[in-house]
């Protein structure tokens, strides 16, 4: 049999490309290998956010060299973000030359025939597609990476073009998928043994189908799918997220006490530069309804330091937002101009030096709030979605709270007894980045 390997950097939009992937290759008769060095087919799903994705995808490539020069008939495919860049594909034809299949965000169904045409021809393979209107969910058949839960995509590409980011130019236009059908396959993923759903879109909040339904019409429609026990979301923006949406924390019992709400910048000037198109105090405003209708939910957001521009003040107010809000978790990044972007373009880029440095601050902040939050949790009980064991000890089982806090957990049962079932646990232990307890029973 025919042995394949998938490498995935990025966001959980490749995570799941990865696992419809898969599901693609294994029903062509292949079979996952853990070593990629061992694997007849190894594809390389790509990132391209910020700069060090780059970096290290081009020294990845450069390690499959020697395999593809001694093995004619090991095939390596990239896609994903990267090559969605022509200048990326240009210098994969130029520099790279050994890379078989080149594809992008928008045609991975069309990824059988690349492969079949490779394998009859012996040619190289490339086929990048723009803004397409074809949505091919519905021929998908991902190999899930968990049992119990599953990403769902619910939108594609992105709109909003903040002059940051990459991701309106590499995965193209915003679609909606059409509700019922979304409800159609988180059905069959139920009756698959699916609890747990992460409905996913680069800014769920302006989902909205054909027929007019929205992302809370959504969410309340998941929300009454049998055997679906926990609904979540990812990536809700400030701009778009309505009272109709916030309200469903009140109405939809399924829908987890949870939120990624990207902060940015706590500067409204830079703000509007990053043309995020809300300030510091409807942002605020916000996250008082969200605690107003969820009274325990728990926050996490995306910060980035250094964009251009950034003043000590500007940076102060990141500061200030982050005190202010107490997120329990937050993504630091630090700017990274992205060719093609209009902030890569700003003239006043900020200093490496000085961005490290307030990077540094930021995450101080962010962490000790983080612990003080966890520490809350000591001594409680909570339900805890089982997801595996435990990465840091063989004997300890890790799993979710409803609020999403990591929990590594001691428990009698055996991992096929636990694995994908809903525990009561015991906090015995808060850390900055998870807590640790053990079963109740
Ligand atoms: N530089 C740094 N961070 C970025 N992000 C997006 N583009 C960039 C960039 N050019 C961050 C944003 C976004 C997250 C997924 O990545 O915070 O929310
Ligand atoms: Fe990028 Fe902004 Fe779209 Fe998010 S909403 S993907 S940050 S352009």
């Amino acid at each position: 049999m025919k042995k394949y390997n998938i490498i995935t950097y990025g966001c959980q939009m490749n995570e799941h490309d990865s696992e419809n992937i898969a599901g693609i290759l294994e029903a062509m008769g292949y079979e996952h290998e853990e070593n990629a060095y061992k694997a007849d087919v190894v594809v390389i799903n790509t990132c391209s956010v910020r700069e060090n994705a780059d970096k290290r995808f081009f020294g990845v490539l450069g390690q499959f060299k020697k395999i593809r020069t001694k093995n004619p008939d090991f095939i390596l495919c990239v896609c994903g973000c990267m090559p969605q860049q022509p200048r990326i594909v240009e210098k994969i034809n130029k520099q790279f030359s050994w890379v078989d299949i080149v594809f992008g965000t928008q045609n991975i169904a069309e990824f059988p025939h690349l492969l079949e045409k490779r394998i009859g021809t012996g040619r190289k393979q490339r086929s990048i597609i723009d803004n397409n209107p074809v949505i091919d969910e519905d021929e998908m058949k991902p190999k899930r990476m968990y049992e119990h839960k599953a990403l769902v995509n619910i939108t594609y590409g992105c709109n909003n073009f903040c002059t940051y980011c990459i991701v309106p130019y590499t995965r193209g236009r915003e679609k909606s998928r059409v509700m019922s059908e979304i409800v159609r396959e988180i059905e069959c993923l139920a009756a698959d043994g699916v609890k747990e759903v992460m409905l996913l879109g680069q800014n769920v909040d302006s989902y909205r189908d054909p027929a007019g339904h929205d992302f809370a019409d959504l969410i309340h429609a998941v929300n009454e799918i049998d055997g679906i026990i926990r609904i979540r979301f990812m990536t809700s923006h400030p701009k778009d997220i309505s009272d109709k949406m916030i309200d469903c924390f009140r109405t939809c019992d399924k829908l987890c006490h949870n939120i990624h709400l990207p902060l940015q910048s706590g500067s409204d000037r830079v703000l509007k530069r990053m043309n995020r198109h809300y300030d510091t105090a409807r942002y605020l405003e916000i996250v008082e309804k969200l605690r107003n209708a969820c009274p325990d939910i728990t926050m996490s957001t995306d910060i980035i330091v250094g964009f251009p521009g950034e003043t000590e003040e500007d940076f102060e107010g990141t500061l200030d937002m982050a005190r202010r809000v107490r997120y329990d978790s937050a993504f630091t990044f630090i700017y990274s101009p992205r060719e093609g972007t209009p902030a890569a373009t700003f003239t006043d880029q900020i200093p490496d030096e000085i961005t490290h440095r307030r990077f540094d601050r930021l995450v101080d902040v962010m962490n000790d709030i983080s612990l003080e939050k966890n520490l809350e949790y000591k001594g409680k009980t909570y339900d805890v979605l089982v997801e595996g064991v435990s990465k840091n000890a063989e004997d300890t089982y890790a799993g979710r709270t409803d609020g999403f806090k990591l929990v590594n957990f001691t428990s009698d049962k055996s991992p096929d007894e636990i694995i994908g079932t809903m525990v009561r646990v015991e906090i015995t232990e808060s850390k900055t980045f998870s807590l640790e307890g053990r079963e109740v029973l």
